[in-house]
């Protein structure tokens, strides 16, 4: 039965995997605040026509601290039941850890692993004490399951970002979820066209595997499907 009580704060939600978590939280009746980088026209835009009630645009590029504070002042006395950080870059996949440039190991570092985070801390005051705080990883960050090797420079930033993940948990005293997802190989713009998955054979999962948590305190590591990813 669809809640009109629940509500998600859902960032980087221009494309791809997140404004697909936007447009099946809608779906199932939550009230979804999302929000884009800049002030372009995008397809969140367009799925706002359709969810004109339930759907609110904001703005947020996440490794631009300012604008982080400058939306945690917009939200003041908001209450939200999800807070989830979709926003993710990648480099050449291809591209060694010895080769990389410094300037691109430090965009993709800093967008993947610092900035969620940074967001988080100084957000999560917006999320209600018994709701939920998700990121989205990957299962490359598995350091463990890293038997294949490339993307070198993206799974060591999912992995930190697992890292910094369980240090943020470990340090919760309350009764909140906390839930690391890896959504699978996804066709998007990042996943490319030879992806195993669409966007729709993962992400009505993803939701269902992020619901699962709710009113579970600590932190999981879980697939689209619900299943533990070794860390
Ligand atoms: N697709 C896959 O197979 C796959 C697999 C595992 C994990 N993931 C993860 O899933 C997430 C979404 O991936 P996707 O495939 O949907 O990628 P995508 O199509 O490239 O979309 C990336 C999204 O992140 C936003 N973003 C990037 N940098 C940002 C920043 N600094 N501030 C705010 N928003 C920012 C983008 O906004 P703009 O439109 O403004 O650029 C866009 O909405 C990422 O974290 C990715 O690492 C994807």
């Amino acid at each position: 039965m669809p809640d009109k009580s629940l509500s998600a704060l859902i960032i980087g939600a221009s494309r791809g995997l997140g404004l697909a978590l936007v447009e099946e939280y809608l779906r199932r009746g939550w009230h979804v605040v999302a929000t884009v980088r800049g002030q372009s026209k995008t397809a969140l835009h367009d799925l706002q026509v359709k969810y004109s009630e339930s759907l609110e645009i904001e703005t947020v590029d996440i490794v631009a601290q300012d604008q982080v504070d400058a939306l945690r002042d917009r939200l003041a006395g908001r209450t939200f039941d999800l807070l989830f950080v979709n926003a993710g870059v990648t480099n050449d996949p291809d591209e060694r850890i010895g080769d990389v440039s410094t300037d691109e190991f430090i965009r993709v570092m800093v967008t993947n692993a610092l900035s969620p985070m940074r967001l988080i801390e100084t957000l999560d005051g917006l999320v209600s004490s018994s709701g939920t705080i998700g990121v989205m990883s990957s299962g490359l960050g598995s350091v463990a399951d890293n038997e294949q090797g490339g993307w070198e420079v993206y799974r060591g930033s999912k992995a930190a970002l697992n890292t910094f993940m369980r240090s943020y948990a470990a340090r919760q005293r309350g009764h909140r979820a906390h839930v690391i997802i890896a959504p699978g190989w996804v066709r998007t713009d990042m996943g490319g066209p030879h992806a195993t998955l669409s966007i729709e054979e993962s992400i009505p999962r993803v939701v269902d595997t992020i619901s699962a948590q709710s009113g579970k305190p600590g932190l999981k590591y879980l697939d689209y499907t619900g299943r533990n990813v070794r860390w």
